[in-house]
């Protein structure tokens, strides 16, 4: 009988290249950073690593904007220094994931180069999509940008292309066979150098409907869509299923197509995993259905507030929708987009919340400094280089605060990332979060990860699925504490910053903040803090 597969329970670290280590003083991360690194991932815990992109880019956008999706960009190394990152992974028995980006191209691309020498309605224009302007000379729509300002840049001849992020990220055309056919070439390319799958970014996007047809609210849907804009939820949800260009069901019969592109290796599991944060919620179950993808991003979890009700919302629904389509959900507390959980929330609260998500059926994603409990960077105006605050002439300051390279060691900036100058400032202030120093602090940030994904391991993983105890809907009431059985361990997180006793007996395992205390058949959880009970 086949076993699991590797990704069904997995915790897979993301590594944000850039920011990671710099091998050769230039100031920014590359892979034979990652490679010389990948002893400190494994003793991590994880099992997998995921790479945001390293291809040849002009890096307008972070590298998610791709000139050539098939070799190495220079400032990361080149295809040989690939090849030895995965392969030292994969001697560490940690698999490799690397994103696949294709909603867009790099308007650096040679397709998109070609299309800008093409005439109107030629083949090269119809890789993208080219509109006239309306009769009246304004924009072929009215919908703004993810990144602020217009969903259209003008060409020479006077044409538009739709670019939904940078105007140097030109939309593809999926309706055009040649773009689904160089996409299975770069996934061939990417698999035949031993990756063990890929992260979908924009996976909902690219199939286009109804181009032509404006939206009632454009500016209001473009930051209901960003993770980084604070907005009402009420008017956010609203507003999302309303999105005219995401979650076309003509994006299934493309990933029905890379399954079984992705099944055709048989001698390994290869898994994909969507970024397709869609409207209603119950939509992203279609993304793994059984002859599609294997995992698709939560999202719930990034803008969720630390309180009980919603926690315990987001959490059952998430495991109930995918309990739908036989599939775990996945869980991420931060990410490259948007504002690391211990600034959002606080780091006790951080740290709580970690340790209770770590306990879940699923997979989860921790993304490199998570462990760390690192802060969004403080970055001065004049340092910042995400396209977003360009776009809107400084209004929104962008994702570069989540951005900012990891300290290593030492105690001052740049804390051993790079012998030059790093490409995002780093201060001083960080000297007491170091891989190093919180390597030799039992209680910090690292440790607590480094244990609870030991401990997960050995007592959570593929033992099935949740009960919940005390929670606003069940049991005892209580808005403070939050607890669920799965297998032979109890998960409480108390909420509340005062202890809290609950009537429980076993031994502790974990506590991500104070110390428990335990007598009477009652343990007490220390203010703001989970536990982590074998009964
Ligand atoms: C995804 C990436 C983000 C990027 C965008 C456009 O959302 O995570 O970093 O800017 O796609 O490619
Ligand atoms: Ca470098």
């Amino acid at each position: 009988m086949k076993s699991s597969p590797w990704w069904k329970e997995a915790t897979i670290y993301q590594i944000y290249p850039r920011s990671f280590f710099d091998s050769n003083g230039d100031g920014e991360g590359d892979l034979p950073g990652i490679t010389s690194k990948l002893e400190y991932v494994k003793s991590l815990g994880v099992d997998a690593i995921w790479l945001s992109p390293f291809y040849t880019s002009p890096n307008k956008d972070g590298g998610y904007d791709v000139a050539d999706p098939r070799d190495v960009d220079p400032r990361f190394g080149n295809l040989a220094d690939a090849k030895e990152m995965i392969d030292v992974a994969h001697s560490l028995d940690l698999r490799v994931l690397v994103d696949v980006v294709p909603n867009h191209f790099s308007d650096q691309h040679v397709w998109f180069q070609e299309a800008l020498k093409a005439a109107r309605g030629s083949q090269e224009r119809s890789r993208f999509h080219f509109y006239d302007a309306n009769p009246d000379g304004t924009l072929p729509n009215n919908w703004i940008s993810l990144f602020g300002g217009p969903s259209w840049t003008q060409v020479e001849d006077g044409q538009f292309y739709l670019h939904l992020f940078d105007s140097s990220q030109p939309d593809l055309n999926w309706e055009n066979p040649e773009v689904a056919a160089d996409f299975e070439k770069t996934l061939r390319f990417w698999l035949d150098l031993g990756v063990d799958g890929f992260r979908i970014d924009v996976a909902h996007g690219l199939v286009k409907e109804d181009v032509l047809k404006d939206h009632p609210d454009p500016q209001g849907l473009s930051d209901a869509l960003r993770l980084d804009m604070p907005m009402d939820p009420e008017k956010r949800y609203a507003l999302l299923p309303t999105v005219p260009f995401f979650d076309r069901q003509g994006v299934h019969e493309i990933y029905r197509e890379w399954r079984k592109l992705f099944d055709s290796y048989g001698d390994r599991d290869v898994m994909a995993v969507a970024e397709a944060w869609v409207h209603p919620p119950v939509n992203s179950t279609r993304y793994v259905r059984p002859d599609e993808l294997h995992q698709v991003f939560n999202f719930d979890l990034l803008d969720a507030p630390f309180s009980s009700i919603h926690l315990y919302d987001v959490i059952s629904r998430s495991i109930d929708l995918m309990k739908s389509v036989a599939a775990l959900p996945t869980w991420a507390l931060s990410n490259h987009d948007s504002p690391r959980v211990a600034t959002r929330m606080g780091e006790q609260e951080s740290r709580a919340l970690a340790l209770f998500v770590l306990a879940l059926p699923g997979s989860t994603y921790v993304y490199a400094g998570q462990e760390l409990g690192l802060p969004d960077g403080v970055i001065p105006d004049e340092s910042r280089q995400d396209p977003i605050y360009f776009r809107t002439g400084g209004q929104q300051k962008g994702r570069d605060g989540a951005r900012v390279p990891l300290p290593w060691n030492g105690d001052t900036a740049p804390f051993g990332f790079t012998s030059g100058t790093p490409w995002l400032p780093m201060h001083d202030g960080w000297k007491d979060s170091t891989i190093e120093k919180q390597s030799a602090e039992p209680k910090s940030s690292l440790n607590l990860y480094r244990n609870a994904l030991s401990l997960r391991a050995e007592h959570l993983v593929n033992n099935g699925k949740i009960q919940w105890l005390e929670s606003p809907h069940h049991g005892a009431h209580s808005s403070s504490v939050l607890a669920y059985h799965r297998g032979s361990v109890s998960v409480y997180m108390n909420l509340e910053n005062s202890p809290v006793e609950v009537e429980i007996t076993g031994k502790v395992l974990i506590v991500s903040a104070g110390v428990p205390d335990g007598r009477d058949g009652k343990i007490t959880i220390p203010p703001i803090s989970t536990i982590w009970i074998q009964r």
